[in-house]
């Protein structure tokens, strides 16, 4: 397994944990947290033991957004040509289900990279905001879209123009988080998520999650029409025989993930 200067890598039986580890910085996300979380990400994904992620941070903070020690000094031409920031994405195109675990801040790039999650599962101590506007700028890991789109625009227009962080209860009123657990149990409770998807087929829990993402993506009817092609497609996959068999036979199914 490779080791990695900014985040800790653990596979805990079926469900791969990474674990966001600049402490200092309050696991500000510089260039070498995308690394290494690309290389992570690259790992798991290729593991055919691996059926979910969980992505967390530690009790203070999930993360306190992008590492703005690193972004000061940069010009416009540096970000463009760099294309700066879009290296994240890899974590929104990540194939198997993933699950982010928040406690304490998650601040801008923080928030935002929870929100690329599948699941985002809060500690009662998390906080969640957009604060760029503060430092003059704007979100730029895909804030300003996820965020709208996962609490509507009169929360979201709230959040980023005024900078303000909203607490765990907030954000499960508004529908950025799907639950909240005491901290104590964050990461217990995220590991179960974890193992219960990783209990099921990893095609078509894959399929499952392209298909929920396409309905941001796409229209009513086209999202339809793709999910009935996917659905029926399910039906060349020896868990589907397995599923369906098992119910019939009144037993538990053992799927092979294939
Ligand atoms: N980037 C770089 N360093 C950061 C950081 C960040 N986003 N957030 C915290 N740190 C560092 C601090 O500079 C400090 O380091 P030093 O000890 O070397 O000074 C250390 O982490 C601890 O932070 P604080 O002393 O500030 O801790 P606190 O408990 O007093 O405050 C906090 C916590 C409210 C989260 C505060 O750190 C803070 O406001 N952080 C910045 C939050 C923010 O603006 N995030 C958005 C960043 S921009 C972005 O994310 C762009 C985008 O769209 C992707």
């Amino acid at each position: 397994m490779t080791d990695f200067e900014t985040i800790l890598l653990e596979r805990k039986g079926r469900v791969g944990v990474i674990t966001l580890n600049r402490p200092k910085a309050l696991n500000a996300l510089n260039s070498q947290v995308l690394k290494d979380l690309i290389v992570a990400l690259d790992e798991l994904e290729a593991d055919s033991g691996i059926g979910a992620i969980v992505l967390t941070g530690s009790e203070r903070a999930f993360a306190a957004g992008a590492d703005i020690k690193e972004m000061q000094p940069q010009s416009y031409m540096d970000m463009f040509m760099s294309d700066f920031f879009s290296g994240w994405d890899r974590l929104a195109s990540a194939r198997k289900p993933t699950i982010a675990a928040v406690a304490g801040y998650a601040l801008g790039g923080g928030c935002e990279i929870a929100m690329m999650c599948d699941i985002l599962l809060a500690a009662d101590t998390a906080k969640f905001g957009q604060p760029e506007i503060t430092l003059g700028v704007i979100p730029g890991i895909g804030g300003s879209q996820r965020l709208t789109r996962a609490v509507g625009k009169a929360k979201a227009m709230d959040l980023v123009l005024t900078g303000r962080t909203i607490d765990a209860e907030e954000a499960e009123r508004a529908g950025l988080v799907s639950r909240i657990v005491p901290a104590a149990e964050l990461l217990d409770e995220a590991l179960k998520v974890g193992e219960k998807i990783a209990s099921m087929s990893l095609p078509v829990a894959m399929v499952a999650k392209e298909a929920v993402n396409r309905s941001f993506e796409t229209t009513l009817s086209e999202g339809i029409r793709f999910e009935r092609r996917v659905f029926h497609s399910l039906f060349a996959t020896e868990d589907q025989t397995e599923g369906m068999t098992a119910f019939v036979e009144k037993r538990k199914p053992n799927f092979n993930h294939r």
